[in-house]
């Protein structure tokens, strides 16, 4: 198991070093997989003895109202007295629980014990303002130590948070709070982006105009340039956190299992979000267990996500799994490149990052700066890589591979999503790796490739990636729709979890994930539904039809193509088409700006008069359109 070369083609094989196989905590996957599916309750139970309880469990899984399945009925626990209190009991009271870096160059580091001491003192205020175990709060800011704070101080507190990405514009941060119904908004009044104040205030207050359900707004000061501040409504963070109600001291609610963490909102198939549910039991032995394992996480680590914790990477692995390992946790605020292109990886080599997880875009957009930044540091602290949100090409993986990890870091592609919670499908260790392929399922977790039919497709054949049998960190419902949830993930095959992509099992057993099976768009790894781009498109008076579809590019896997029918009275212009590309913005947010937008006449559309998006597809891609006797035209 020695053989280190790099791989010139997506089929061959790599293999981790002896040294890193030596050092691994888990040495024989097939063993420890064969153990789960032999028992799959007995193994979830041994992971979870590993966090505290106030009190045990009595039921490690109850399936007798699937899909709507518990875990740990009858624990009693926290996911916060997990990630800090009871760590604050040992030596990891001194040791750094984050490190973190503002993209001005600006650093601080919070030691268990003072992280503690800020989510008991946040918690207070919470409380104060008569947040109570079940409320939500929904929380929009950029990368600083206060969104974590507010996370756990909420998470402490027994309430419920929704994080919103800091990218969303003031409509879509308005419908998330308003599916919530969240009394109190968390934001700050600006982030730091390239060199440019974000204005997340300016935001806040207009979804909060749009959303009446808002009666607190908490401003944390980060850039310092003016912003409106309402009287009765609207709190400076410093000026609560100086309160003498913001004690240092915050009695730690005790949850159920399965009671509500947080919600975080992820695009589907229609114009509306889905709020995706996750637990305090359940989740907090999930992702704990998965970082553990398939970054071979080790007390003395730095680990790098350097995702946003406004998406799921970020709750599961910048948040949450590091801090319940008790390992030291590093977040960077700003851009990738500035001021410079070397940016992370001089902070890599300034903080000795031992193991980075990333995304492919972000690689790809790296990599196009050429490898001599990367170069002039010293990469040699990094022992594990990581990549996730979209299949990483086999160019993106080679320079990964060599460039950063110096052909000795094995890259763990990890295959999962919002709703699964933590890694479903990825290497670890002790798995050999084939450049592209997220490998084999984690231990616990059951997966196959299934025809229409829901039947098991042959080695080499697409098909549709399914989980069948339940797992900790899934998701428990839709939040406020648990017909949605029945449906989406579970009505096509009975009891298999439908994840929505397509995928191939090679001869060895390995998922090689190909993509979307639904009108979900993979744009520089964030997930968007057509349906969004669409119905903001026809928000605007001139819009009277829209279409939006994916194409593949380069650097962002994927580009939004839209096509619009104006209503009578608007001609096609380049100063419309800007129009629109700035409603978008406002509308749904940056992310989801369309690269092109093209007027047509007509759109493809079946006799029920639904649009093919897959026709205008192959049609953008010169490609055969495929079935089309269902077509009207
Ligand atoms: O299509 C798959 C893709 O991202 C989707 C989930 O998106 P989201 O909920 O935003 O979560 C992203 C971060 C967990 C999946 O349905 N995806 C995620 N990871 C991979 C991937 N596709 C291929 N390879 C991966 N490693």
């Amino acid at each position: 198991m020695t053989d280190t070369t790099t791989p010139t083609n997506t089929q061959e094989w790599f293999y981790p070093s002896e040294e890193v196989l030596q050092g691994a905590i888990i040495k024989d996957y097939d063993a420890l997989y064969k153990r789960s599916m032999d028992d799959l309750e007995g193994f979830w139970a041994e992971q979870a003895e590993t966090l505290d309880w106030y009190k045990k469990w009595d039921t490690v899984l109850d399936d007798s109202n699937a899909p709507f399945y518990k875990w740990f009925v009858g624990g009693k626990t926290n996911i916060a007295m997990n990630a800090l209190d009871r760590h604050v009991k040992t030596y990891r009271r001194n040791k750094l629980a984050l490190i973190w870096e503002g993209e001005a160059g600006d650093q601080r580091t919070y030691s268990y014990y003072r992280l503690w001491q800020e989510v008991n003192k946040f918690g207070n205020v919470l409380r104060s303002m008569g947040v109570r175990k079940g409320d939500r709060v929904t929380i929009y800011m950029g990368r600083v130590p206060e969104l974590i704070i507010a996370m756990m101080a909420c998470a402490k507190i027994g309430a419920v948070h929704s994080v919103v990405y800091g990218g969303f514009s003031e409509q879509a941060l308005a419908d998330r709070i308003e599916d919530a119904q969240s009394r109190v908004l968390v934001t700050q009044d600006g982030s730091w982006l390239r060199g440019n104040i974000v204005d997340l205030k300016k935001v806040a207050d207009e979804a909060v105009k749009r959303s009446a359900v808002v009666e607190h707004v908490i401003v944390y000061k980060r850039t310092g340039h003016n912003v409106m501040m309402e009287a009765d409504r609207d709190y400076w963070w410093h000026d609560l956190m100086a309160l003498p109600i913001a004690s240092t001291k915050c009695e730690t609610e005790v949850m159920d299992a399965e009671d509500p963490l947080f919600i975080l909102y992820t695009s589907g198939t229609t114009g509306k979000p889905k709020g995706i549910l996750h637990t305090h039991g359940g989740y907090a032995v999930y992702t704990s267990t998965t970082l553990k394992w398939v970054f071979d996480l080790k007390d003395d680590d730095r680990f790098w996500c350097a995702a946003d914790p406004g998406w799921i990477t970020g709750h599961s692995y910048i948040v949450y799994a590091p801090a319940i390992l008790g390992v030291t946790s590093f977040m960077y605020e700003g851009a990738p490149t500035h001021p410079y292109p070397d940016r992370w990886w001089k902070m890599v080599e300034y903080y000795g990052i031992n193991v980075m997880y990333t995304a492919p875009t972000a690689i790809r957009g790296l990599m196009r700066f050429g490898s001599t930044w990367p170069n002039r540091r010293d990469l040699s602290s990094l022992r594990l890589l990581g990549s996730v949100g979209e299949p990483i090409n086999p160019e993106a993986w080679k320079w990964y591979f060599d460039v950063i990890g110096k052909g000795k870091c094995p890259i763990m592609d990890t295959w999962w999503q919002t709703e699964t919670g933590g890694f479903m499908i990825t290497p670890m260790p002790s798995v050999g790796l084939k450049p592209g392929s997220a490998t084999r399922p984690f231990p616990g977790i059951d997966v196959d490739v299934v025809g229409e039919d829901g039947k098991p497709v042959k080695a080499g054949e697409d098909g549709l990636l399914v989980v069948k049998r339940p797992w900790p960190g899934m998701l428990r419902t839709v939040y406020g729709d648990p017909e949605r949830y029945k449906n989406q993930y579970w009505g096509k095959f009975k009891n298999l979890y439908l994840a929505g992509d397509s995928a191939r099992k090679d001869e060895d057993g390995y998922i090689w994930v190909i993509g979307r099976i639904d009108d979900v768009i993979k744009v520089s790894g964030y997930r968007l539904g057509t349906a969004e781009v669409e119905s903001g498109l026809v928000s605007h008076p001139a819009v009277a039809e829209a279409a939006a579809i994916g194409l593949p590019d380069e650097l962002k896997g994927n580009i939004i193509y839209a096509y619009c029918i104006l209503r009578e009275g608007n001609q096609p212009s380049p100063q419309l088409e800007d129009a629109l590309k700035n409603h978008i913005r406002h509308e749904v947010g940056p992310i989801a700006v369309p690269a092109h937008i093209e007027f047509v006449k007509q759109l493809p559309k079946t006799r029920s008069g639904k649009i093919m998006r897959r026709v205008l597809k192959a049609r953008a891609l010169g490609q055969p359109e495929g079935d089309v006797s269902t077509l009207e035209e």
